[in-house]
């Protein structure tokens, strides 16, 4: 239907005066401005039903928008991470990123599907001739933008199409909740698991180069040992995370070596069991001067006196190595005789 089989009283009242600028050619200026086309009036400028259908199909899309958003999350929360599924022509893939993504794209998708088709079907489409004037923004410039802004309220209906405005508010505040739920990918809080280690009394000594527990005749004077706790495979789902906090040192040293007393009392025949993880940034600490009992770290060269305690002789640690309390058990193996009794690695307990 072209507007000029439209009533005249049937045209909405802001389409009557669209702006149509000619210019008629001269020898100044030989390519004239052919102006706008004679406006095209659409079903929905004059027929009111025709309006309301278009008013639903948007209402629709930003409700499915929302729904979309939804699934978003429940997908997020119940589908496993592992599980996967075959999707032609992909292939398998993980059914996780799948109902992600789509769900995702079916909310953002929908929102602008809705806005494009509210604009072409139920916004002014009048087409304006606008000349160009200087750019400085005059008090009449922002009288008129301001004026205009509130034209363009108006000819979009946001107040009189309560449905189409209360759906998009609900699509808008729902979408950035799926940002919002990504947060939980920053992993669970630490909560007290960095004060312990999977040391405890009775645990047995292995060394981590066999794999056997650790007798006390196994370690020479002047030999470094690394040991781990009895149980922790490399194959366990938590072995890196277990390792970073448990893994050990274990000398053997001349008792009278030993100028600290409380290490002596927690040695076994001048073995002694320290953290391996650098107190300065948790680097595994690897160098060990036989004649000094010095340890080295590799980062930044903090040096620890395993003779003294392990305390700092040099560089930025600020800690002593932790040591762990050790014994024989009735087979004759070396065992711990409890946790740690501080937290080990970087001075994380300063700030706990
Ligand atoms: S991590 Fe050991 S000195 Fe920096």
């Amino acid at each position: 239907m072209s507007s000029q089989d439209i009533p005249e009283e049937n045209l909405p009242a802001e389409q009557e005066h669209a702006h149509v600028a000619v210019s008629v050619a001269d020898e100044e200026n030989p390519f004239a401005d052919p102006g706008l086309p004679p406006h095209e009036h659409r079903i929905q400028d004059i027929d009111e039903r025709a309006a309301k259908r278009s008013e639903r199909v948007v209402a629709l899309l930003f409700t499915v928008s929302m729904l979309a958003t939804v699934g978003f999350i429940v997908s997020y929360v119940t589908i496993p991470h592992d599980k996967s599924i075959f999707v032609f022509p992909i292939g398998h893939i993980s059914a996780l990123n799948f109902a992600l993504g789509l769900t995702l794209g079916t909310a953002l998708f929908c929102i602008g599907a809705g806005a494009v088709h509210w604009a072409r079907t139920l916004m002014s489409d009048v087409e304006v001739a606008d000349e160009r004037h200087p750019i400085a923004a005059s008090p009449e410039v922002r009288a008129k933008v301001h004026a205009d802004f509130k034209q363009g309220a108006k000819e979009s209906a946001i107040g009189r199409r309560g449905l189409i405005r209360t759906t998009m508010f609900g699509a808008l505040a729902l979408v950035p909740l799926s940002g919002v739920m990504l947060l939980r990918d920053l992993g669970p809080l630490p909560g007290t698991s960095l004060r312990h280690t999977l040391w405890a009394k009775g645990k047995l000594l292995v060394n981590m180069n066999t794999n056997q527990p650790l007798r006390p005749e196994d370690v020479a004077v002047g030999s470094l040992t690394f040991a781990k706790p009895e149980g922790l495979e490399e194959t366990d789902e938590e072995f890196q995370n277990e390792i970073a906090k448990a893994a050990l040192m274990i000398i053997r040293l001349q008792p009278d070596n030993i100028k600290d007393k409380r290490e002596l009392q927690w040695s076994h025949e001048g073995i002694v069991a320290f953290s391996k993880i650098c107190t300065h940034v948790g680097c595994p600490i690897s160098l060990y001067e036989q004649q000094t009992h010095h340890v080295l770290c590799p980062c930044h060269q903090s040096t620890f006196d395993l003779s003294d305690g392990a305390r700092v002789i040099f560089g930025p640690a600020g800690h002593a190595l932790p040591q762990l309390r050790i014994g024989v058990n009735d087979e004759g193996y070396l065992q711990a005789l409890g946790d740690f009794e501080e937290p080990v690695g970087p001075a994380f307990w300063e700030r706990g």
